[in-house]
């Protein structure tokens, strides 16, 4: 992001409910030197994630924050706005976060969290659009082209700015499973790509939201 000298990592944390794969391909582009970030903390409401597992190998500090953790909401947000803090962390990505973020986090955060969706929003997103249920929609819908989204955060569900999208053909015989599975795919270029238009300054968070 702008000020930062030429050699310095964006650190960034991640945010994750489930299998992590667009995580991996976060931790993947920091390793072969094609974004320049380095991932600061992995937080995960999901004390099983694969996504903690992935971050544990690859020796990046993991945090489980969780209504079982802290059962009251402002304080879950607190120690997730604190646990981002303490990390240094200056840029989020949620991967796959199953839950909505607090006041304080997105306040202290604000214009820097980002989030990846399956699909070209703003059509398929909002409450209950996740998982197979986008897939099923578009089929549904026939179209014959989906994609994948990422933008800022705010306090509704894949409401914010789009920052940057990639087009997905669909084919006349998909499954929720094959687009799905297409979509991912895209998903894992665009998300390390966007982060690292951000952290080289090509992208201003600021100018968007
Ligand atoms: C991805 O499809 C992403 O677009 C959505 O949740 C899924 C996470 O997958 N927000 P993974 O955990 O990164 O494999």
């Amino acid at each position: 992001m702008s000020g930062r000298t030429l050699d310095a990592k964006l650190p960034i944390g991640v945010i994750a409910s489930h299998g992590g794969t667009n995580l991996q391909a976060i931790i993947d582009a920091c390793t072969d030197g094609s974004l320049d970030a380095r991932i600061r903390v992995v937080i995960s409401n999901n004390s099983r994630a694969l996504a903690l597992e992935r971050a544990r190998r690859a020796n990046i500090p993991t945090a489980h924050l969780s209504a079982v953790t802290h059962p009251d909401p402002a304080s879950l947000d607190a120690a997730i706005a604190d646990t981002l803090a303490s990390h240094g962390v200056e840029l989020v990505a949620l991967a796959g976060y199953m839950r909505k973020l607090g006041p304080e986090t997105l306040s202290r955060y604000r214009n820097r969290i980002l989030n990846i969706h399956p699909a070209l929003l703003p059509k398929y997103g909002g409450r209950g659009m996740y998982g197979e249920h986008v897939h099923s929609a578009v089929l549904a819908a026939g179209e014959r082209v989906s994609g994948v989204s990422v933008h800022l955060v705010d306090e509704e569900y894949d409401r914010g700015p789009v920052i940057a999208q990639a087009e997905v053909p669909v084919m006349p015989e998909d499954t929720p499973d094959t687009l799905a599975t297409r979509v991912l795919e895209q998903e894992h270029i665009l998300y390390p790509r966007t982060i690292q238009r951000i952290a080289s300054g090509e992208i201003d968070l600021d100018s968007l939201a």
